[in-house]
Protein backbone atom coordinates (compact mmCIF):
# COMPACT_ATOMS: atom_id res chain seq x y z
CA UNK A 1 0.00 0.00 0.00
CA UNK A 2 2.78 2.41 1.11
CA UNK A 3 4.75 1.43 -2.41
CA UNK A 4 1.00 2.36 -4.13
CA UNK A 5 1.01 5.70 -2.73
CA UNK A 6 4.60 5.91 -3.40
CA UNK A 7 4.34 5.56 -7.27
CA UNK A 8 0.66 7.19 -7.56
CA UNK A 9 2.44 10.89 -7.31
CA UNK A 10 5.00 9.81 -10.36
CA UNK A 11 5.00 11.84 -13.89
CA UNK A 12 6.38 10.44 -16.72
CA UNK A 13 6.89 13.84 -19.60
CA UNK A 14 9.24 14.91 -22.10
CA UNK A 15 11.33 17.45 -20.87
CA UNK A 16 10.49 20.44 -22.40
CA UNK A 17 12.16 23.68 -20.40
CA UNK A 18 15.89 24.37 -19.40
CA UNK A 19 15.66 23.18 -15.65
CA UNK A 20 14.36 20.19 -16.34
CA UNK A 21 17.43 19.29 -18.53
CA UNK A 22 19.43 20.45 -15.96
CA UNK A 23 17.76 18.00 -13.36
CA UNK A 24 18.08 15.54 -15.71
CA UNK A 25 21.76 16.02 -16.41
CA UNK A 26 22.30 16.20 -12.54
CA UNK A 27 20.35 12.90 -11.97
CA UNK A 28 22.74 11.38 -14.70
CA UNK A 29 26.05 12.50 -12.90
CA UNK A 30 24.41 10.67 -9.86
CA UNK A 31 23.89 7.63 -11.37
CA UNK A 32 27.12 7.29 -14.18
CA UNK A 33 29.30 8.98 -12.88
CA UNK A 34 29.03 8.62 -9.00
CA UNK A 35 27.67 5.54 -8.87
CA UNK A 36 29.10 3.69 -12.08
CA UNK A 37 32.35 5.87 -12.11
CA UNK A 38 31.64 6.89 -15.72
CA UNK A 39 34.48 9.39 -17.13
CA UNK A 40 32.44 12.85 -16.66
CA UNK A 41 34.07 14.15 -20.23
CA UNK A 42 31.91 10.97 -22.01
CA UNK A 43 28.52 10.89 -20.03
CA UNK A 44 27.24 14.66 -21.46
CA UNK A 45 28.04 14.78 -25.53
CA UNK A 46 26.66 17.06 -27.90
CA UNK A 47 23.43 14.70 -28.65
CA UNK A 48 22.26 16.43 -25.92
CA UNK A 49 20.91 19.25 -27.33
CA UNK A 50 19.42 17.47 -30.23
CA UNK A 51 17.94 14.38 -27.97
CA UNK A 52 14.26 13.94 -27.10
CA UNK A 53 14.48 13.97 -23.12
CA UNK A 54 11.97 12.02 -21.11
CA UNK A 55 11.80 12.48 -17.21
CA UNK A 56 9.97 10.71 -14.28
CA UNK A 57 8.83 13.39 -11.96
CA UNK A 58 7.71 12.71 -8.12
CA UNK A 59 6.53 16.18 -6.49
CA UNK A 60 9.38 18.00 -7.86
CA UNK A 61 12.07 15.70 -7.65
CA UNK A 62 13.50 13.87 -10.86
CA UNK A 63 14.01 10.06 -10.11
CA UNK A 64 14.13 8.96 -13.71
CA UNK A 65 15.02 9.31 -17.22
CA UNK A 66 16.19 8.32 -20.46
CA UNK A 67 16.58 10.01 -23.83
CA UNK A 68 16.50 9.39 -27.77
CA UNK A 69 18.41 10.50 -30.91
CA UNK A 70 16.20 10.77 -33.52
CA UNK A 71 17.81 10.53 -37.46
CA UNK A 72 16.02 9.17 -40.67
CA UNK A 73 15.97 5.90 -40.19
CA UNK A 74 15.42 5.04 -36.31
CA UNK A 75 15.64 6.27 -32.84
CA UNK A 76 18.72 5.97 -30.63
CA UNK A 77 17.91 5.12 -27.24
CA UNK A 78 20.54 6.29 -23.84
CA UNK A 79 21.48 7.27 -20.60
CA UNK A 80 18.05 5.73 -19.70
CA UNK A 81 18.87 5.75 -15.61
CA UNK A 82 16.42 5.72 -12.45
CA UNK A 83 17.36 6.84 -9.52
CA UNK A 84 18.78 4.23 -7.06
CA UNK A 85 16.03 4.27 -4.08
CA UNK A 86 13.72 3.90 -7.05
CA UNK A 87 14.49 0.99 -8.63
CA UNK A 88 12.60 -2.17 -9.64
CA UNK A 89 9.35 -0.61 -9.14
CA UNK A 90 8.22 -0.13 -13.04
CA UNK A 91 9.98 3.09 -13.45
CA UNK A 92 12.84 1.85 -16.16
CA UNK A 93 9.99 0.41 -18.18
CA UNK A 94 7.97 3.35 -18.12
CA UNK A 95 10.79 5.66 -19.15
CA UNK A 96 11.62 3.26 -21.85
CA UNK A 97 7.22 3.01 -23.08
CA UNK A 98 7.24 6.87 -23.06
CA UNK A 99 10.38 6.61 -25.38
CA UNK A 100 8.58 4.14 -27.22
CA UNK A 101 5.27 6.08 -27.91
CA UNK A 102 7.07 9.36 -28.92
CA UNK A 103 9.41 7.25 -31.10
CA UNK A 104 5.43 5.61 -32.73
CA UNK A 105 4.45 9.15 -32.83
CA UNK A 106 7.27 10.36 -35.43
CA UNK A 107 6.42 6.83 -37.17
CA UNK A 108 9.73 5.61 -36.12
CA UNK A 109 9.86 1.97 -37.19
CA UNK A 110 13.21 0.82 -35.60
CA UNK A 111 14.48 1.57 -32.09
CA UNK A 112 18.05 0.64 -31.17
CA UNK A 113 19.94 1.21 -28.30
CA UNK A 114 23.25 0.12 -26.68
CA UNK A 115 22.95 -1.92 -23.27
CA UNK A 116 25.25 -2.69 -20.68
CA UNK A 117 25.26 -6.26 -20.32
CA UNK A 118 23.55 -6.21 -16.69
CA UNK A 119 20.36 -4.75 -18.15
CA UNK A 120 19.83 -6.82 -21.09
CA UNK A 121 17.00 -8.63 -19.62
CA UNK A 122 15.29 -5.40 -18.61
CA UNK A 123 15.50 -4.55 -22.60
CA UNK A 124 14.44 -7.80 -23.48
CA UNK A 125 11.30 -7.72 -21.46
CA UNK A 126 10.80 -4.61 -23.73
CA UNK A 127 10.75 -6.05 -26.56
CA UNK A 128 14.56 -4.80 -27.64
CA UNK A 129 16.93 -8.44 -29.39
CA UNK A 130 20.28 -8.31 -28.92
CA UNK A 131 22.66 -8.08 -32.21
CA UNK A 132 26.15 -9.13 -32.58
CA UNK A 133 29.16 -9.49 -30.06
CA UNK A 134 29.76 -7.39 -26.47
CA UNK A 135 31.94 -4.45 -26.89
CA UNK A 136 33.96 -2.32 -24.20
CA UNK A 137 32.77 1.39 -23.99
CA UNK A 138 33.17 4.00 -21.26
CA UNK A 139 34.79 1.07 -19.28
CA UNK A 140 31.33 -1.09 -19.30
CA UNK A 141 30.31 -3.97 -20.76
CA UNK A 142 27.90 -3.15 -23.71
CA UNK A 143 25.83 -4.74 -26.36
CA UNK A 144 23.52 -3.64 -28.90
CA UNK A 145 20.05 -4.29 -29.09
CA UNK A 146 16.57 -3.46 -31.52
CA UNK A 147 13.16 -3.41 -31.67
CA UNK A 148 10.84 -2.93 -34.42
CA UNK A 149 7.99 -0.58 -33.88
C1 LIG B 1 18.50 -0.59 -15.63
C2 LIG B 1 17.50 0.33 -14.92
C3 LIG B 1 17.22 1.55 -15.80
C4 LIG B 1 16.18 -0.45 -14.70
O1 LIG B 1 15.22 0.42 -14.13
P1 LIG B 1 14.13 -0.10 -13.07
O2 LIG B 1 13.18 1.00 -12.81
O3 LIG B 1 14.82 -0.70 -11.91
O4 LIG B 1 13.44 -1.28 -13.90
P2 LIG B 1 11.90 -1.72 -13.83
O5 LIG B 1 11.49 -1.83 -12.41
O6 LIG B 1 11.08 -0.84 -14.70
O7 LIG B 1 12.00 -3.16 -14.46
C5 LIG B 1 11.17 -3.66 -15.52
C6 LIG B 1 11.43 -5.15 -15.60
O8 LIG B 1 12.82 -5.40 -15.89
C7 LIG B 1 13.43 -6.14 -14.83
N1 LIG B 1 14.75 -5.58 -14.58
C8 LIG B 1 15.07 -4.34 -14.16
N2 LIG B 1 16.40 -4.19 -14.09
C9 LIG B 1 16.94 -5.36 -14.47
C10 LIG B 1 18.26 -5.81 -14.61
N3 LIG B 1 19.30 -5.04 -14.36
N4 LIG B 1 18.44 -7.10 -15.03
C11 LIG B 1 17.39 -7.90 -15.33
N5 LIG B 1 16.09 -7.51 -15.21
C12 LIG B 1 15.88 -6.26 -14.79
C13 LIG B 1 12.52 -5.97 -13.63
O9 LIG B 1 12.65 -7.03 -12.73
C14 LIG B 1 11.16 -5.89 -14.29
O10 LIG B 1 10.76 -7.19 -14.63
P3 LIG B 1 9.20 -7.68 -14.45
O11 LIG B 1 8.40 -6.84 -15.39
O12 LIG B 1 9.25 -9.12 -14.84
O13 LIG B 1 8.86 -7.42 -13.04
C15 LIG B 1 18.02 0.78 -13.52
O14 LIG B 1 18.43 -0.38 -12.79
C16 LIG B 1 19.19 1.75 -13.55
O15 LIG B 1 19.00 2.97 -13.61
N6 LIG B 1 20.45 1.23 -13.47
C17 LIG B 1 21.62 2.10 -13.45
C18 LIG B 1 21.84 2.79 -14.78
C19 LIG B 1 21.92 1.81 -15.93
O16 LIG B 1 22.59 0.80 -15.86
N7 LIG B 1 21.20 2.16 -17.02
C20 LIG B 1 21.14 1.32 -18.19
C21 LIG B 1 22.19 1.74 -19.14
S1 LIG B 1 22.15 0.73 -20.60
Amino acid sequence: MKEMKRKMGIIIKEVSSKTDLEDVLALREEVFIEEQGIDPALERDSYDQAAVHVLAQEGSKVIACGRVIFNDSYGKIGRVAVAKSWRKQGIGRKICQKIIAIADERNCSRLVLEAQVDAVDFYRKLGFETNGDIFQEAGIEHIKMTATL
